[in-house]
């Protein structure tokens, strides 16, 4: 049984893009689990490898080296009745639902198609209600209203609720939305980002959702995690609310410190931390050591530049690829006691006697 392991994990996972003008690293050695009906966003800037891990983690591009493991099972290595079954759980939505959408169908059509395909529906008359229901579920009603519409009388709100209708004709168990709502107006989109963490929440579906906004990962990660990136490695795994208070890594910190607020008091009091240079370094010369260290502040000559940071745990939920910060961390954690990790099924097996 695979039960207790995580729903999907990319582990070690390297991707890498030959170019005319040599190999990239899009994706670095990046770990990541996923578990059942959680949240996770993946942020930084344009180029930093997001949307090739999400296609990794969708199982669309093979991976280099490292493994992309399904319920435990290695979905390269699987076939047949494994494979399909991986196929239907992980749902791309694309960023663009006008180039991801047929223009010369209908929205019955677009719903119709993978119902029949994947044996949902028998017949026209069942397709017909399941994409009603379909619709409802994604706000878009009454479903009438939009069976018969094409992708160019919908509003780009509207398109992306059937993209996302579209990925439920199968009945995923993960949705990875990628930059899903990047092209939408700001009240559309988090209308949007509500909907994606309705299905978390009443379907129990993961949702991995990619985006360059740092202000749309806070909103959409309240209950789950972000994963930093930058040019190909995450460089900071956390809860959601821990890394936009009290961010670890200098990206992190510089990220969090440009989100505009509406609060002034809230603006004044943020920490920033202007970086040395606005340029990122290309994939095809990365800087020796951590790839960050020309544009960091806090960066250390003889160390920074020269050794590459692994992502570390720092106690909690949380994790940073920086020597600075995890030297810093841990310092703090020696001084204040022994890194405390809370296990409360412990407790739990202690005071009820029972066993998970
Ligand atoms: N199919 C590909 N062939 C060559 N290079 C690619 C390919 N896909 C992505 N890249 C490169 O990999 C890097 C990461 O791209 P991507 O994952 O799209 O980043 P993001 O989504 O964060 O903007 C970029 O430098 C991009 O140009
Ligand atoms: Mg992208």
């Amino acid at each position: 049984m695979t039960n207790g392991s995580p729903l999907i994990r990319l582990v070690h996972v390297t991707r890498e893009f030959k170019t005319p003008a040599g190999v990239i690293k899009a994706v670095d050695d990046v770990s990541l689990d996923l578990d059942r009906g959680e949240a996770i966003c993946l942020v930084g800037e344009s180029g930093c490898g997001k949307t090739t891990t999400g296609r990794l983690l969708a199982g669309l591009l093979r991976p280099t080296s490292g493994e992309l493991l399904f319920e435990g099972n290695d979905v390269w290595r699987s076939r047949g009745a494994d494979q399909v079954r991986f196929r239907r759980a992980v749902q791309l939505v694309h960023q663009d639902p006008y180039a991801s959408l047929n223009p010369v169908r209908t929205v019955e059509q677009v719903l119709a198609a993978p119902l029949r395909h994947h044996r949902k529906a028998q017949t026209a008359k069942q397709a017909r209600a399941a994409a009603r229901s379909l619709l409802q579920r994604v706000g878009l009603t009454p479903p009438d209203d939009f069976l018969h519409k094409f992708p160019h009388q919908l509003s780009g709100g509207q398109r992306q609720r059937v993209s996302i209708a579209r990925a439920l004709t199968v009945d995923p168990r993960v949705i990875v939305a990628d930059e899903a709502v990047s092209m939408v107006d700001v009240s559309i989109r988090i209308t949007l980002l509500d909907l994606l963490l309705g299905l978390r929440d009443e379907f129990g579906v993961s949702i991995v959702l990619i985006t360059h906004d740092l202000a749309v990962a806070r909103y959409f990660g309240r209950a789950g995690r972000i994963a930093v990136m930058y040019l190909g490695r995450v460089v900071e795994l956390s809860a959601t609310q821990e890394l936009i208070d009290d961010p670890a890594h200098p990206y992190a910190t510089a990220l969090i410190g440009a989100i505009p607020e509406a609060d002034p008091d809230l603006t004044r009091s943020k920490q920033r931390l202007p970086l040395k240079s606005a340029d990122v370094p290309s994939l095809l010369r990365l800087p020796p050591g951590c790839s960050f260290h020309p544009r960091c502040p806090r960066a250390e000559a003889g160390l920074c530049d020269v050794l590459v940071p692994a992502l570390t745990p720092i106690g909690g939920t949380r994790s940073v690829a920086c020597h600075v910060a995890v030297r810093e961390r841990t310092a703090l954690a020696a001084a204040t006691g022994p890194f405390r990790f809370d296990l409360p099924w412990v407790d739990i097996d202690k005071s009820e006697g029972s066993a998970g």
